[in-house]
C-alpha cells in the first residue's frame, strides 16, 4: 500500500542528505527511496523534481541524481526594497478587486466566489488525452501563426454560426487577454468606454488599464437598457461599449430578444464599436441560448470575444477575438505584441478536443452537473435565508444576491469568511454608485451536496453582520 505522506518523507530524507552531504555526492536511488518509504515511482520522481527546481539537485540521466554543485548562498542582511514603492508610486487601477476575486483559499473554506468550475466536472481524462496527441506533433513545439491555429480560427466561426468567418479571427490565450487587448486596441487614453452596471470587474480593471474612462449603464432584468445606452452614447461621446448579452456576470440577465436590435442600432449610429463578451456560450442552463449577437451585425460593429476557459477548464487558456475591418488588423497587432503567439501544444490540444466526441460528451455532463449545483444552492438559499429573495439565474456560473438595504458588504464577507465560507462582495462590479447592495454567489464551483453546509454558514453571517433576523 502507498501511504498518503510517504511523498513527505521522501522529500525529507533527501533534504537531510544534502543538508549532511557535500556538492557531487550521490543522493539514494529511486528504487531505495520506494521500498524504504513505500512510495510509488511517481511520488519519489517528484520529490527530487522539486528539490531540482530549488537548485539543490542535479539529476543526471542513466548516473542518478546528486547534490548540486552551485547551492544558493542565503543573502547576509535582508534586501532593502522599500525604494521600489517610491520610483513605481500609484498600483495599477483594479489591482486589488482582481487579485481577490483569484486568490487562492483554504481548502477548508467552502467556495463560492470562483468564477471556475472544479475538477469533478472538468473532462480531464479527455483533456489528458489530447494534450498527449498535441504534445508528440513536432509543429505544436515550433513558432505559431500569429493569429493562430487555422483549425482552431475554423472552429470558433462554426460556432458563432454566421457573420465571422476563420480569417477573421485572433486566437488568444484566455479572455481577459482578449478583453484588454480589446481595450488597447480599439481605446485611445483618455476616452470613456461604456459597460454594464454592473459588469465583470475584470473588464473595468483592464479598460482602466488602458487608460480609459469606464461609465456604467444601467442594467435590468432584460440586459442593458438602450434608451440609457443611447443616452450614455450621447453624453460621453464613446466609441466603445463593453457588454456580456448572455448570462451576464454577475447579474445573470441574458439580453432580450426586444432588445438586441436596438443595442445594435444605438451603436452603429454613435458609430461606435460592441465589446461582446461570450464568455457563457455553452453554460445555458434553462431553454436555448439565443446566437451571439456579432450574428446581426452587418457592418463591423461587434468585436467578438469567446473564452474556452469557463466551458472546458480553467487551464484551457485559450479564446478568440472576431472581428471585421481595420478593427481586426489593430486587435491582432495589440495581441501580437503584447504575446507574440499563442503555445502551440495548447492550441493543438483544443483542436484534438473540440473535434473529438469527447466535447459535446463533456457539455451535456457539464450541463447537467452545474444544473444540480445551481438548484442544490437556490433551495439551499430558501430554505436558510427566507428573508432574501433568490433570482435564478437561466445560465452562467453565478447568483447575483441582493441583500438588505444599508447591509454591510465587507462585514458580510469577513463574517462569511470566519465561517469558513468565501463569498464576494457586489460593490466592486459596479463602475460607479451601485443600485444597492450584493453578493455574487458563484454556484461553479461548489459540489451540489454542500450547498445546505454554505448556505446555512451564509446565514449565519448575515444574522452577524445585521442583515437577518437575529
Ligand atoms: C465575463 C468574463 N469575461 C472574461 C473573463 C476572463 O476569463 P478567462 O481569462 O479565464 O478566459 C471572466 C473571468 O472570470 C469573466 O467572468
Amino acid at each position: 500500500m502507498i501511504h498518503d505522506n510517504a511523498a513527505a518523507r521522501v522529500t525529507e530524507e533527501l533534504l537531510a542528505v544534502v543538508d549532511a552531504g557535500n556538492p557531487g555526492d550521490k543522493l539514494p536511488s529511486v528504487r531505495e527511496l520506494m521500498a524504504r518509504h513505500r512510495a510509488s515511482p511517481v511520488t519519489v520522481q517528484t520529490a527530487v523534481q522539486q528539490l531540482a527546481a530549488r537548485g539543490l539537485v542535479e539529476v543526471r540521466p542513466g548516473r542518478g541524481t546528486f547534490i548540486a554543485a552551485q547551492r544558493q548562498p542565503a543573502a547576509a542582511t535582508p534586501p532593502d526594497l522599500s525604494w521600489q514603492s517610491v520610483v513605481l508610486a500609484d498600483g495599477r487601477p483594479g489591482e486589488d478587486e482582481l487579485a481577490a476575486l483569484l486568490a487562492t483559499h483554504r481548502p477548508e473554506a467552502l467556495p463560492l466566489s470562483c468564477g471556475y468550475f472544479d475538477q469533478q466536472l472538468q473532462p480531464l481524462g479527455a483533456l489528458g488525452a489530447a494534450m498527449a496527441r498535441a504534445a508528440r506533433k513536432p509543429a505544436a513545439w515550433g513558432r505559431q501563426p500569429t493569429e493562430g491555429l487555422p483549425d482552431l480560427r475554423e472552429w470558433f466561426a462554426n460556432e458563432v454560426g454566421g457573420g465571422l468567418r476563420a480569417a477573421d479571427f485572433t486566437i488568444c490565450s484566455g479572455g481577459q487577454p482578449a478583453l484588454a487587448a480589446a481595450f488597447r486596441g480599439l481605446g485611445r487614453p483618455g476616452e470613456v468606454v461604456l459597460v454594464e452596471a454592473p459588469t465583470y470587474l475584470g473588464a473595468m480593471a483592464a479598460a482602466r488599464d488602458a487608460g480609459l474612462r469606464v461609465v456604467g449603464v444601467p442594467t435590468d432584468e432584460h440586459g442593458v437598457r438602450p434608451d440609457l445606452l443611447a443616452a450614455a452614447f450621447r453624453t460621453t461621446g464613446a466609441r466603445l461599449f463593453y457588454c456580456q448579452p448572455l448570462h451576464a456576470n454577475p447579474h445573470g440577465a441574458v439580453l432580450s430578444a426586444e432588445r438586441r436590435a436596438a443595442v445594435l442600432d444605438v451603436v452603429a449610429e454613435a458609430k461606435a464599436f460592441l465589446i461582446e463578451d461570450d464568455y457563457a456560450r455553452g453554460l445555458t442552463l434553462d431553454g436555448c441560448a439565443p446566437p451571439p449577437l456579432s450574428v446581426d451585425d452587418n457592418d463591423g460593429h461587434v468585436i467578438y470575444v469567446r473564452s474556452l476557459t469557463k466551458v472546458v477548464a480553467p487551464g484551457m487558456r485559450l479564446s478568440a477575438i472576431g472581428a471585421r475591418g481595420v478593427a481586426a488588423a489593430r486587435l491582432r497587432t495589440a495581441r501580437l505584441l503584447e504575446d507574440l503567439f499563442v503555445a502551440g501544444p495548447l492550441q493543438h490540444a483544443a483542436v484534438e478536443f473540440l473535434t473529438s466526441p469527447a466535447w459535446p460528451r463533456h457539455l451535456r455532463s457539464l450541463r447537467t452537473g452545474l444544473r444540480q449545483r445551481r438548484d442544490a444552492l437556490v433551495e439551499a438559499l430558501r430554505t436558510h435565508i427566507p428573508w432574501l429573495d433568490v433570482t435564478v439565474p437561466s445560465g452562467g456560473l453565478h447568483l447575483w444576491l441582493r441583500l438588505p438595504d444599508g447591509s454591510d458588504e465587507p462585514t458580510i464577507t469577513a463574517e462569511a469568511m470566519a465561517r469558513e465560507l468565501v463569498v464576494y462582495p457586489g460593490r466592486p462590479w459596479f463602475a460607479a454608485e451601485p443600485t444597492g447592495q450584493y453578493l455574487r454567489l458563484s454556484f461553479g464551483g461548489l459540489a451540489a451536496d454542500l450547498a445546505p453546509v454554505a448556505a446555512s454558514r451564509l446565514a449565519d453571517a448575515l444574522r452577524a453582520a445585521g442583515s437577518g433576523p437575529t
